[in-house]
């Protein structure tokens, strides 16, 4: 694998295409003298008014590595922003001002200090918001605290960013808010989870739960600008660390055979908690995999998508799991479903033997589960149609081809091959994960 070189993703979105205008050509040509006749109160002819319209949205932003954010040297958190395409109604750049903090409770405990220092350094002044950072809580009352927190402090959109530190429940949560204040005030997004730097921070969804349902009330929103520093890593739970690192796995069986070695050879390495260079890499690959995908498709209007792997039964199955003994992350519920797909793509010779041993070998050295006592045939089946249902009415389901990092989808999966399937996976769960098989 190539070293790669400090990440600067700069994502600029194609442009809408611009749709033909249908203000009635009539309409338009006539002469004003002509046009004042139209108000006479007995036009029997009058049809009905449509307009329709179509402007751009422009979309960039920047994703950099930064490692060491909060050291007073670096100046990522304070420099000047180009702000010049979003939101669009903003200046060139974002610079001076105050900075409100939106920040996850567990980062305030640890760092609360050293954020304080640094903007007193840099002599910004701030006001720091903590964000109460479990699924449980993710919801609107936290949006409505920011909201307020950000009207107290009478937030200037045009010089003073948000800046969100915090895993994905404190970015998404303080992106939603960000959106909403004011239809936009800008946010730079810090993430401090491996599943923040490799997904939550990156792309431009943001959301909260809503009446027990995952992620129901959100919006496409543009951070200005997101920092990625592993260094935060250090002191992620290992628990999270794997969660985040499911993510990265995902994109390796899709996208990179190399990546997918360079993640077999870290798992080889003591304690892995994804500090040094060959992590760094594997994170900066992951990324750049990630914005590739991402990018053509923001808003989600073509239905393959490839980042869609582990998440065709893992949303009902993180759901069931909930209320079971052991309640999933969503990114251990994202390898159990990957390791399905991946007996999936054996069972109709897509993938070898080989291939399909080292996918879960590898989800297993990364401490993820591949199992778990929801997986029955009912459920499964029933988050395939619910899945499909959300995919327009076909399956989509991403699996792997051919060499590792290859990809295909499969749109006629039939529910005894769903069943054969969970039969094999159990059997080499039972082999090789006597301690995860729930
Ligand atoms: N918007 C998106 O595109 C997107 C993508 C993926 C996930 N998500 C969302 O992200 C959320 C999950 O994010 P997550 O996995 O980061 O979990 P999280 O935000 O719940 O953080 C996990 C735990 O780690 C703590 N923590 C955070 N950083 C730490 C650090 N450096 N050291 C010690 N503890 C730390 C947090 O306080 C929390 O207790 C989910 O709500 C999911 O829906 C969103």
């Amino acid at each position: 694998m190539q070293v790669h070189r400090q990440v600067r993703a700069v994502i600029e979105a194609p442009p809408i295409p611009a749709r033909q205008r249908t203000v009635p050509r009539e309409v338009q040509q006539l002469r004003p003298s002509e046009r004042r006749n139209l108000y006479t109160p007995n036009n029997h002819n009058l049809a009905p008014a449509r307009f329709e319209l179509s402007a751009q949205l422009p979309v960039r932003y920047v994703v950099e590595e930064c490692l060491g954010v909060l050291e007073p040297s670096s100046e990522a958190l304070v420099r000047d922003v180009d702000t010049s395409a979003f939101p669009p109604m903003l200046g060139n750049t974002c610079s001076g001002g105050r900075r409100l903090l939106a920040v996850d409770h567990n980062i305030a405990k640890l760092h609360e200090h050293k954020i304080r220092k640094y903007f007193q350094e840099h002599d910004v002044p701030i006001h720091f918001h903590a964000i109460q950072a479990d699924e449980q809580n993710k919801d609107f009352d936290q949006v409505f605290s920011l909201a307020a927190a950000m009207h107290e402090f009478s937030i200037n959109r045009r010089n003073e960013p948000v800046i969100a530190i915090g895993g994905g429940v404190t970015l998404d949560t303080a992106g939603l808010a960000c959106n909403l204040y004011r239809r936009n005030t800008p946010v730079i997004k810090v993430p401090t989870t491996l599943m923040g730097m490799v997904d939550a921070a990156i792309g431009i969804k943001t959301a909260v739960n809503f009446d027990q349902h995952k992620n129901r009330l959100g919006t496409y929103c543009a951070p200005m600008a997101v920092f990625l520093d592993p260094t935060f890593l250090s002191s992620l739970h290992p628990r999270h660390v794997a969660n985040g690192a499911a993510e990265i796995i995902k994109m390796a069986c899709m996208r990179d055979g190399d990546l997918f070695e360079a993640l077999e050879s870290y798992a080889q390495t003591d304690g892995y908690d994804f500090q040094g260079d060959l992590p760094r890499m594997i994170i900066n690959r992951s990324v750049e995999l990630m914005l590739q995908e991402l990018e053509p498709n923001f808003w989600e209007a073509e239905l393959y998508r490839l980042v869609d792997f582990g998440h065709s039964f893992s949303p009902h199955l993180e759901m069931e799991a909930l209320a079971s003994d052991f309640p999933l992350l969503h990114g251990e519920a994202v390898a159990i479903d990957m390791a399905l797909s991946t007996c999936i793509a054996r069972m109709r010779g897509l993938i070898s033997q080989r291939d399909h041993d080292r996918t879960l070998q590898l989800l297993i050295a990364y401490r993820l589960p591949i199992w778990h006592e929801k997986m029955t045939a009912e459920h499964m089946i029933y988050a395939l149609e619910s899945t499909t249902r959300g995919r327009d009415g076909l399956q989509r389901l991403p699996v792997a081809t051919g060499e590792l990092g290859g990809a295909t989808f499969i749109n006629d999966l039939t529910n005894e091959e769903v069943s054969q399937a969970l039969n094999n996976l159990r059997t080499y769960a039972q082999k090789h994960t006597s301690l995860q098989l729930c």
